[in-house]
């Protein structure tokens, strides 16, 4: 695992945006794994930009979302698949065929679940993941004793969870009680995976799922066991880390990272 600590939130996801576009420009039919949230949106937004003015092309892009809420129909406004159209999907030349995501809405949701690990397999499995972190820990909504090698499945969300996503439902008690999720193990199976966290909200958080011990209580912890993480966060989300000093070094000095130094 490495920490790449930036300067504020658009600078964090600024970079995010950028190795992403590498990975799409050297592999153009790059399998992502994507994510949802507020944290993103800087993300999302900034891959548009690249799309309009550097022709970033998505067209061989195949997608597939981390997760999406169980009840929820894909054209709800709520859902998951409606905040990626409209901040992503509605905004570049992805193929929408080429994107997935669970269908919370199915009659059997195990068998969905299958399908949907089935659905990555035969796209030969993510390349590049991009997660967020949840204030529990959580990636994807594998809440605290999800197993560390487990696969998409259905999950009860966390108190803690529903109300980190309450404001956008406008009352916690529409927000749905589950959703499917991607499992551990399937976001450990991608080949590569950037993490990005911003704001002071997420500094204990992001400094346990760093530097704490591994634990299925945060699932994020076990992304210390990838061989390819990159933990991206800006300097309040860092500042509770103590080997900061020697992550900003990183940075600076390590040839990896010289492209991307300039702002
Ligand atoms: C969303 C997801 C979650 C979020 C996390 C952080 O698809 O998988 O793990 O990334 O809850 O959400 P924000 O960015 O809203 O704080």
């Amino acid at each position: 695992m490495e920490v790449i600590i930036r300067p504020t939130a658009d600078a964090a996801a600024g970079l995010v945006a950028r190795l992403i576009a590498t990975e799409i420009t050297r592999h153009p039919g790059l399998v992502l794994g994507l994510a949802t949230g507020r944290t993103m949106e800087r993300v999302y937004s900034r891959l548009v930009e690249l799309h309009d003015t550097d022709d970033l092309d998505f067209s061989r892009c195949c997608t597939f979302n981390l997760d999406e809420y169980v009840g929820l129909a894909p054209d709800d406004v709520h859902s998951y698949r409606t905040y990626m159209d409209e901040h992503f999907f509605n905004r570049v030349n992805i193929d929408r065929r080429n994107t997935h995501l669970p269908n919370g809405l199915a009659s059997d949701l195990d068998v969905e679940c299958r399908a949907y690990e089935a659905g990555i397999r035969a796209a030969g499995g993510i390349d590049l993941q991009l997660l967020g972190i949840g204030r529990s820990g959580h990636i994807g909504f594998n809440e605290p004793l999800s197993a560390l090698r487990s696969r998409t499945r259905v999950k009860a969300l966390t108190r803690a969870t529903i109300e980190q996503n309450a404001p956008l439902f406008g009352d916690p008690s529409l927000v749905p009680s589950r959703a499917i999720t991607m499992g551990v193990g399937t976001i450990m199976d991608a080949r590569r995976v950037l993490l990005l966290a911003t704001g002071a909200e997420k500094a204990r958080i992001v400094a346990t799922a760093v530097e704490g011990p591994i634990t299925a209580m945060i699932s994020a912890t076990a992304l210390q066991l990838h061989e390819r993480c990159t933990v991206i966060v800006d300097e309040d989300a860092a500042s509770e880390l103590a080997g900061a000093d020697y992550y900003r070094w990183i940075f600076a000095s390590e040839p990896e990272w010289e492209p991307f130094r300039e702002e």
